[in-house]
């Protein structure tokens, strides 16, 4: 199924970016959309709904670190605290609130998709891997490794998501920041599966 939407949707969540985002995140934005309705065509999923999950996914990013908490825990959110001592995570499962709440999107496989785009689950929906790869090889991301994970994202999603996952941790270690444990669980388990089935 294919997920239709008018013109004047589009515009209006548009609009509604334009409003609360940076200009960077917005072109961002963008490039996620077109990226993820790219990948969703290649692997198989809806690319109406990878390209509403696309532009939508940062629509958390303008909130205070006391509004994500805050606007997680209204969607439902399980917080531990790893989440509570890094909120910037939280603008994943608080977007997904605020394209339900203010935005109207009620498809939950797009709400999911944004819910999880920062610290992966067990068992990610196809789409949610869609997502969560073409935020991090849309064309305004620059840093080492991006080709490497482009070339996969080619060809295998679960190993351009497991590749992802790499960069993720990677960066989070470089910074000094807090890694998540799902982080880590959700990549050896994709990285088990592959050594099984090599
Ligand atoms: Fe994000
Ligand atoms: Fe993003």
């Amino acid at each position: 199924m294919v997920t239709n939407r008018t013109h004047e949707q589009e515009d209006f969540y548009r609009q509604w970016l334009i409003k609360h985002l940076k200009p960077a995140r917005y072109e961002h934005s963008l490039g996620t959309q077109s990226a993820a309705a790219e990948l969703a065509r290649r692997f198989g999923e809806d690319p109406g709904r990878a390209s509403l999950a696309g532009l939508l996914h940062d629509c958390g990013k303008s909130l205070d670190d006391a509004s994500l908490v805050r606007t997680a825990r209204a969607y439902g959110f399980d917080m531990d605290e790893i989440l509570l001592r890094s909120p910037a995570l939280l603008h994943a499962p608080a977007g997904a609130w605020i394209a339900r709440e203010e935005l109207g999107v009620t498809d939950e496989a797009v709400l999911s998709a944004i819910c999880w785009h920062t610290v992966p689950r067990q068992d990610m929906a196809g789409l949610d891997k869609v997502v969560s790869v073409a935020d991090l090889i849309e064309p305004t991301r620059i840093y080492p490794g991006v080709d490497q994970l482009r070339m996969a994202a080619e060809r295998d999603l679960d190993e351009a998501f497991m590749l992802g996952l790499e960069r993720v941790m990677i960066h989070v270690l470089e910074r000094g920041h807090l890694l998540h444990p799902n982080t880590v669980t959700v990549y050896n388990s994709i990285r088990w599966n592959r050594m099984e089935n090599a």
